[in-house]
């Protein structure tokens, strides 16, 4: 009995240590005025909308329409609207990196979506998803690492 017992223990403390990582949440608090945490989550949300949008370009064969609105939506160029210069000095220099990062990775996508248009190659379609990765990488760097709420 003592032994079941016992390896009873044992199986609870290993499930306990696995817990899930929101169980404490690492993830550290960016403090923004109201007005700016509802702008970014705006943004973010179109993030997300601009994303499954070049997704469904690239379902329909359309790449160079997918670079256009990757970079439009989402990079260098998408900046100014989503007023990234007002935002950037209440975030710490870590996010502002990811940020900019993400910003550049939606560029380089669209440079690889424009070469794909031009090459018809497979290789060049493998480097359009790769690009494509990029770009949810910093999303995902960003989101592990940072909250706002
Ligand atoms: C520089 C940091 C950063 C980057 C890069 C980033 N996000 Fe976010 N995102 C956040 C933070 C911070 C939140 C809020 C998380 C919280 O506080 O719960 C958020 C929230 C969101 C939300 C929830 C919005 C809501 O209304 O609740 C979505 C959707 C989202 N992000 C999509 C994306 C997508 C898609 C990308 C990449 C294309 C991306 N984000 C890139 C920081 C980032």
């Amino acid at each position: 009995m003592q032994r079941i017992l016992a390896a009873a223990a044992v199986v609870l403390a290993v499930t306990l240590s696995a817990a899930p990582a929101q169980a404490q949440d690492a993830r550290q608090l960016v403090k923004l005025p109201p007005m700016m945490q509802h702008h970014m989550l705006g943004n973010m949300r179109d993030h997300l909308l601009a994303l499954g949008d070049v997704l469904a370009l690239l379902g329909q064969g359309k790449v160079d329409e997918a670079g256009h609105l990757a970079e439009h939506r989402i990079g260098m160029s998408s900046l100014e609207g989503h007023g990234a210069e007002q935002m950037a000095p209440f975030m710490p220099e870590e996010m502002r990196t990811i940020g900019t990062g993400l910003h550049e990775a939606a560029s380089r996508f669209a440079i690889a979506a424009q070469n794909a248009e031009v090459e018809h190659t497979y290789e060049s379609q493998r480097k359009v998803f790769a690009a494509l990765a990029e770009i949810t990488d910093s999303c995902n760097a960003c989101h592990t690492r940072f909250r706002i709420r």
